[in-house]
């Protein structure tokens, strides 16, 4: 009650202080306000200027950041570290005075962290990239702030999909926005092998690391035809390893064995185990395992951690251990005699041999963490830590062994799961919604706060589409915002109708300034677009396909983005969609936008996006339209083709949608 009261008065009573996420521990408004002028330098109380350097470009100070001194005269930015021994691990304080911008760490993750809350102070309108500002005001406020749990994390799965490097750091900075600190990145799978190592190329040369087209791995919806993936070289890890560190967020590589190994096997099916049951007549297969008991495996297996460890110094390395599928151990002979020498059936065969390797990461002075799965059968070394995933039961057993446990049951925490029955994502985990997460309580009952290291969400990309970046973004906001204030605001702090009123009042439209989509609570996916620039000139819709009586080509152009056109049959090579308008338009951006709003199905891609200034000839815009694109027009445009390529989507029907269209 008294929190709740106390929230509200600090976020409804007065409209000067932005509701921030993740809730801070404590926040107190002070009367004025600080005004931001070309004037204002950014200054460090240490040597390395890195983090100030940071601050001024996030807020456009072009002038370089210097090292703090005592008797400075006018308006500043002030930052320290290893201040406030009082607090705990990452916290700090911050000090928004009419004069001064005081943000003190604790360590120097405390001051990242104090960074990230100022930025939330200012207004939205600063955020984006390209934005520029000679003035604008912060209000002043005096904060006091510290994380609950020390691991903070997310996990994403690069190898279902490949995200490149970019991707990846744009996700880092998503993560530090919301005091993130930790970067599971699931670099190999079945599908996909994504790490470049020197003394085996062929792991990313020879296929491992592409989808579609005639690559061992099929695309899920369609028969798209287009080969997409990739890996990152050692060049890209080390720089997204050092984007990571200086936003405070630690990576934690997964090289994911025994199961979940198809990829590499197809490269070195040496490594199988000998007379194992034949399963790629399966079709789609994912039954592939290390052999536990070849000596060369283990071999294999200290040479990939020493290139890995190479690339992520001193990083904990998480080596999987998840889903191992029994048949080809049970019927090995040589996994059967090693089984009924130590007495143990599977589930022991998978945590030895999680022990021999977490013996090669110790000797390498790191750590080692598992999924859940890999302590079910005996008794893995006491420093690992354990991914808790499978559901709450599984923290509750990890924590009562005394593992290091990281919450992340799939229940609560897998973003690719589905948020309302109709839309799109997976749903074995069930349907999860924000509420949900905002409500999940990760200390198993009867514990501490200590009990638990801390809290990962995830996102596994098995059905995220190569033209469904956006959807990324969708499914992780405003969830990824919830669990946030999960992992580090105090577990009092957990009233829902005060942060979906924060999260809509404040914390959407920051996301919409950084360029991150998110999902509205109607569900339709919101674009960063600048409130007000939407036109809606008047055009026309036509096709190579009749579209059925419900859904009309006049849907995708009656102002109303509920409505939209829908064939009566699949889109195939050659068909095309046309968009006339009754006047050629004069506008800055028109986006095109195909297949249903919230799932990336019954898109028109494959196609080719192309425009028309005169009504006769057209340009190309994009010749591998997937679901959406953007044409930012040179002069006013009279007609927008799609022309299907291919195969087409593969699926029962196309559907089309009204241009977005900006002035
Ligand atoms: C997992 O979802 N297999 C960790
Ligand atoms: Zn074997």
């Amino acid at each position: 009650m008294i929190v709740a009261t106390l929230l509200a008065a600090v976020y409804c009573g007065r409209a000067a202080v932005p509701g921030l996420v993740p809730a801070p521990v404590s926040m107190r408004e002070m009367p004025g306000e600080f005004v931001f002028d070309s004037g204002v330098g950014v200054f460090c109380e240490y040597h390395d200027t890195e983090l100030a350097d940071y601050l001024a470009r996030r807020l456009y100070i072009t002038a370089p950041s210097e090292i703090w001194s005592y008797g400075r005269q006018g308006k500043y930015i002030r930052l320290a570290v290893d201040k406030h021994p009082d607090l705990p691990e990452e916290g700090y304080r911050l000090l928004v005075s009419s004069d001064s911008v005081v943000v003190s760490g604790r360590d120097r993750g405390g001051l990242v962290c104090g960074i990230h809350t100022f930025l939330q102070l200012v207004p939205p309108d600063i955020l984006p990239a390209d934005a520029y500002f000679d003035t604008f005001t912060v209000p002043c406020v005096e904060i006091t702030d510290y994380p609950r749990f020390p691991y903070r994390g997310f996990s994403f799965d690069v190898a279902r999909t490949f995200t490149d490097a970019r991707g990846v750091m744009r996700l880092l900075e998503q993560m530090a926005f919301h005091k993130l600190n930790r970067l599971h990145w699931h670099l190999t799978d079945d599908e996909g092998w994504r790490i470049e190592l020197d003394e085996f190329p062929e792991l990313t040369s020879k296929g491992a690391a592409y989808r579609g087209d005639t690559s061992p791995v099929r695309n899920i919806y369609g028969e798209w035809g287009r080969k997409y993936g990739g890996f990152y070289t050692k060049e890209e890890i080390r720089e997204v390893v050092s984007y990571a560190r200086l936003l405070n967020i630690e990576i934690i590589p997964e090289f994911d064995l025994p199961g979940h190994s198809r990829a590499i096997a197809r490269i070195y099916p040496e490594i199988l185990c000998r007379g194992g049951v034949d399963t790629t007549a399966a079709g789609y297969d994912m039954r592939k395992v290390w052999c536990a008991v070849k000596e060369e495996n283990y071999d294999l297996i200290e040479k990939i951690l020493d290139e890995i460890c190479d690339l992520f110094p001193q990083a904990m390395i998480h080596t999987g251990g998840d889903e191992v599928p029994p048949e080809q151990w049970e019927t090995c002979p040589d996994c059967r005699a090693l089984m009924e020498r130590e007495g143990i059936d599977t589930k022991g065969l998978n945590t030895l041999l999680q022990n021999r390797v977490g013996e090669m990461l110790r000797r390498r002075g790191r750590s080692q963490a598992v999924w859940n799965e890999a302590v079910d059968g005996g008794f893995l070394d006491g420093s690992a830590v354990v991914s808790a995933w499978e559901n709450e039961n599984a923290v509750a057993e990890a924590v009562k062994k005394g593992y290091r446990t990281i919450a992340m049951p799939s229940q609560f925490c897998y973003f690719d799961m589905k948020q309302s029955a109709g839309e799109y994502g997976l749903a074995w985990g069930g349907i999860i919604d924000t509420r949900r997460v905002y409500e999940y309580e990760p200390v198993p009952m009867g514990y501490g706060d200590d009990a638990i290291l801390g809290v990962e969400g995830a996102f596994w990309t098995e059905t995220l589409l190569w033209n469904g970046r956006w959807w990324m973004d969708y499914q992780l906001f405003p969830r990824l915002c919830a669990l946030a204030e999960r992992m580090w605001s105090p577990a009092t702090f957990r009233d829902w109708t005060e942060f979906d009123g924060r999260l809509s009042k404040y914390h959407l439209p920051r996301l919409s300034a950084l360029g991150i989509g998110y999902r509205g609570s109607d569900g339709i996916k919101y674009l960063p677009s600048a409130p007000g620039n939407r036109i809606k000139p008047a055009y026309t819709v036509s096709g190579s396909i009749p579209c059925t009586a419900k859904n009309p080509y006049s849907n995708a152009s009656d102002g109303s983005d509920k409505t939209f056109a829908r064939t009566v049959r699949t889109p195939l090579g050659g068909d095309w969609f046309e968009y006339t308008f009754d006047k050629p338009v004069e506008c800055t951006s028109i986006t095109v936008k195909t297949g249903y709003s919230a799932i990336p199905r019954f898109v028109v891609g494959p196609a080719v996006l192309e425009v028309s200034y005169d009504g006769e000839n057209y340009q190309t815009v994009d010749d591998n339209f997937g679901y959406t694109g953007t044409l930012f027009p040179e002069k006013a445009v009279h007609k927008i083709r799609l022309t299907v390529k291919g195969f087409g989507n593969g699926e029962e029907a196309a559907i089309l949608h009204d241009l977005m269209i900006e002035r």
